[in-house]
């Protein structure tokens, strides 16, 4: 059922509207935004849609097609409503605690962002209830501020430790572009990303690996990473230069951290070659840098899995250019740099591996550069 129907079903009324905002994969610059460097995310044509109408003040209730119960709630502090619906409670309470007046409302919600694959479906959620709530209460919140309110809801709502990458590329992205952020400034860049113009493709190649352990990893990642700051006196990893690697890296004793610290500062440098070739019409030449980056994620961040290492190598010996893990990690998806006319054999070159392997059989399709957040 789409978010209009349930809306009406739910709530007996018309919504005042419809809001919609997407899923993302990161192009490259993983694990990079909590160190405050850089990333290069594009927006999905997945979205997650939202109808909002009016409710009495101080009132919200919210409904989903993907879970059964709808909740209602007032004004709450972090932790009181959990679930699915923390992610809209957690905005509600991000923009209160920011000092804004937020509307009373009705919200039904429909997502086409496949949950746990690493696309950022919570990004999504936060990002369609943020934009309608703004828009609905004309609250007066620039673009750019938006997304750091988002994550603030995902930190310290819901308890995710997560940096600003995902709430940024929903809210930011922009159709035929990659959105080029730097995590310290919010700068961006809106990047040419018309791939098709090239005869390319980026395929998506989602795993249905099962997420295991992924907050207790994704947080002692983070934790690793400040601790290497800390020890090297930068406020951030972001801070060392490439050139400067090799010296921080006779700093750090421990060989963990020393190969954490080598995924970061290789990731940052490997951000800007992209964008450098991507301005320069040197599409293609990306490849290596998005391979790269997948070998630095397995071996030195060491956050991906067999089935993830596999589609990766999979498409590779099918052609593509390039290909790594997109997300988090510890499950999720890969994209893969191909020539457009090369989906199905990399595609059919991916199922075949895991068919060898007995791996749950993969899901794949092309990905095309869409638009951030809106009111539909
Ligand atoms: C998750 C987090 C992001 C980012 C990525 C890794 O998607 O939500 O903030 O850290 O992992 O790049």
């Amino acid at each position: 059922m789409s978010a209009l129907n349930l809306f009406r079903k739910e709530f007996g009324a018309e919504p005042a509207g419809l809001w919609a905002a997407p899923g993302r994969v990161n192009l490259i610059g993983e694990h990079t935004d909590y160190n405050e460097g850089f990333v290069l995310p594009f927006a999905l044509p997945q979205r997650t849609i939202a109808a909002v109408g009016p409710a009495p003040a101080g009132e919200w209730t919210v409904c989903s097609t993907f879970e059964g119960e709808g909740i209602s709630f007032g004004a709450t502090e972090p932790g009181e409503v959990t679930g699915w619906a923390a992610y809209v409670a957690g905005i509600v309470w991000a923009l209160r605690d920011a000092g804004f007046d937020v509307p009373g409302a009705r919200i039904a919600l429909d997502s086409e962002v496949p949950v746990g694959s690493g696309l950022s479906s919570s990004a999504a959620l936060e990002s369609s209830v943020l934009t309608a709530l703004i828009d609905l209460g004309g609250l007066e919140l620039p673009l750019e501020r938006r997304p750091a309110l988002a994550q603030r809801a995902e930190n310290v709502y819901v308890g995710a430790p997560t940096g600003i990458l995902d709430q940024s590329a929903s809210i930011r992205c922009r159709a035929g572009r990659a959105l080029f952020l730097d995590c310290r400034s919010y700068e961006i860049k809106q990047i040419p990303f018309d791939l098709a113009a090239e005869g390319l493709a980026i395929l998506v190649i989602n795993s249905n690996a099962p997420h295991q352990h992924v907050d207790g990893e994704y947080g002692a990642r983070r934790k690793s990473c400040e601790e290497a700051a800390r020890i090297l006196g930068v406020p951030a990893l972001r801070d060392v230069p490439l050139a400067g690697l090799a010296d921080a890296l006779d700093r750090l004793d421990d060989e963990v951290m020393r190969r954490r610290v080598r995924h970061i500062v290789t990731e940052d440098q490997r951000v800007l070659d992209t964008v450098a070739l991507l301005e320069g019409g040197r599409v293609r030449e990306i490849g290596p840098l998005l391979t790269a980056s997948h070998a630095s994620m397995r071996d030195d961040f060491e956050i991906t899995v067999p089935q993830i290492d596999v589609a990766v190598e999979a498409a590779l010996e099918a052609g593509a250019y390039g290909a790594r893990m997109t997300g988090g990690g510890f499950g999720g998806c890969v994209l893969a740099l191909i020539d457009a006319d090369r989906a199905p054999a990399v595609t059919e070159a991916v199922e075949n591996a895991y068919g060898n392997r007995g791996f749950t059989a993969p899901t794949c399709w092309i990905a095309v550069a869409s638009e951030g957040a809106a009111r539909l």
